[in-house]
């Protein structure tokens, strides 16, 4: 049975004031439902694997609101990283944990901030990925590309593997520039990378250290000492002297350049949810168009929309938000900060952490 590991630990800064770096996108109900990304993104997975398969690894300032979330997982299974080294070094650890676990085992990374429309059609194609793993690829899942997003990586499709729908892949290339991701959904040759993984730990702990032997080196040191009292005191000392990388640089494109990585084509509602525009996209809206996105706040005096379309709006104060003669905006109410802007500047709203890092 598949082990899946959710790296849980970008902060998101298009999804400011929501999404910050203490309370990061991952933790928030954008489903629709109650649910957080992150509850959901563990829910779809269980039909796929049992709790006791299933880790996440958070950062030390997230892990407390982690277990809360999930109740149902073994706390053993929460790996807490000292500080943020993106995802190759949180992947890289889960890898190590789980095989010595199983050394025969296959695993799934699932990013955490993702929202899934049809989530039958995504465990049959995971399903589908377990099998090229079986075979010692790297597998990815490709997602048709629809923009030139820059956020993305795109995965040059080669021949098919047996009858297909399977494929290898002959080139990763993680966010390219503009230019080139026009380039690649012109030519129709690319899928966006879906950010899921599934593979062997023992062929992705090789690459892993062909191409990376620092990073393989002290995730074996901190990977020896997990279940030792030394555990802390490795973590400490080795941890901040990784790099800090994510898998798709890291790993992936040197592994599609060498041949071993494939893809399955999925077909299955995905989406990031990256900024506030996609989630207006994404949710119901009403009559008007306006799609409000409630929070966990304690108090609900809800919106007061007149006159007023197209609008995404997260009244997440417990303040009422109203609105008069207001179109296409985007519309972010917390308790320490209001963000208003045009919906097509959506991308643009990291931008303003840019600022205000300047800012100190
Ligand atoms: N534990 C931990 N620590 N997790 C991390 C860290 C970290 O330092 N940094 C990132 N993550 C987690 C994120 O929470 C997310 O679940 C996953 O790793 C991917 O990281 P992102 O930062 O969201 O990556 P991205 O969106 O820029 O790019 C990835 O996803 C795209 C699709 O959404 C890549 O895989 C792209 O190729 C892909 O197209
Ligand atoms: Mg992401």
């Amino acid at each position: 049975m598949l082990f899946a590991v959710i790296p849980a630990g970008g902060s998101g800064t298009r999804l400011w004031p929501l999404s910050r770096a203490g309370n990061p996108k991952f933790l928030h109900p954008l489903t629709g439902s109650a649910a957080s990304l992150l509850q959901a993104t563990v829910e779809r997975l269980a039909p796929l694997t049992a709790p006791e398969r299933t880790l996440v690894v958070t950062g030390v300032s997230h892990a407390a609101a982690v277990a809360r979330q999930l109740t149902g997982l073994p706390e053993e299974n929460i790996l807490v990283e000292p500080s943020p080294r993106d995802s190759c070094a949180a992947i890289g650890l889960a890898a190590m944990v789980i095989a010595r676990r199983d050394s025969d085992a296959v695993m799934g990374s699932f990013a955490a901030d993702h929202l899934i429309g049809d989530p039958d059609a995504y465990a049959a194609t995971v399903r589908r990925a377990v099998d090229g793993a079986q075979q010692g690829l790297l597998m990815t899942v490709g997602i048709t590309p629809t923009r030139p997003e820059t956020g993305y990586g795109y995965l040059q499709c080669g021949g098919t593997i047996g009858a297909g729908p399977m494929r290898m892949v002959e080139e990763f290339k993680e966010k390219p520039g503009y230019d080139v991701a026009v380039s690649y959904v012109e030519s129709g040759r690319y899928y966006w990378n879906a950010g899921m993984f599934v593979w062997r730990v023992d062929a992705f702990l090789a690459e892993l250290a062909r191409q990376r032997p620092q990073m393989h080196a002290g995730l074996t040191r901190i990977a020896d000492a997990w279940d030792t009292p030394a555990r802390e005191d490795v973590l400490g000392e080795i941890w901040p002297t990784l790099p800090k990388i994510s898998v798709d640089y890291a790993v992936m494109e040197g592994a599609a350049a060498a041949g071993r990585v494939g893809t399955v084509p999925g077909d299955f509602g995905w989406n990031d949810v990256g900024d506030f525009h996609t989630l207006g996209d994404l949710l119901p809206a009403d009559a008007d168009g306006n799609v409000v996105v409630v929070g966990a706040a304690e108090e609900k005096p809800g919106v007061l929309l007149h006159d007023s379309s197209g609008l995404v709006v997260l009244p997440q104060s417990g303040r009422l938000v109203a609105t008069l003669g207001l179109h296409d905006m985007i519309v972010v109410d917390t308790p320490d900060a209001v963000m208003i802007c045009p919906r097509d500047r959506a991308q643009d709203v990291k931008k303003l952490v840019d600022r205000l890092k300047e800012r100190g």
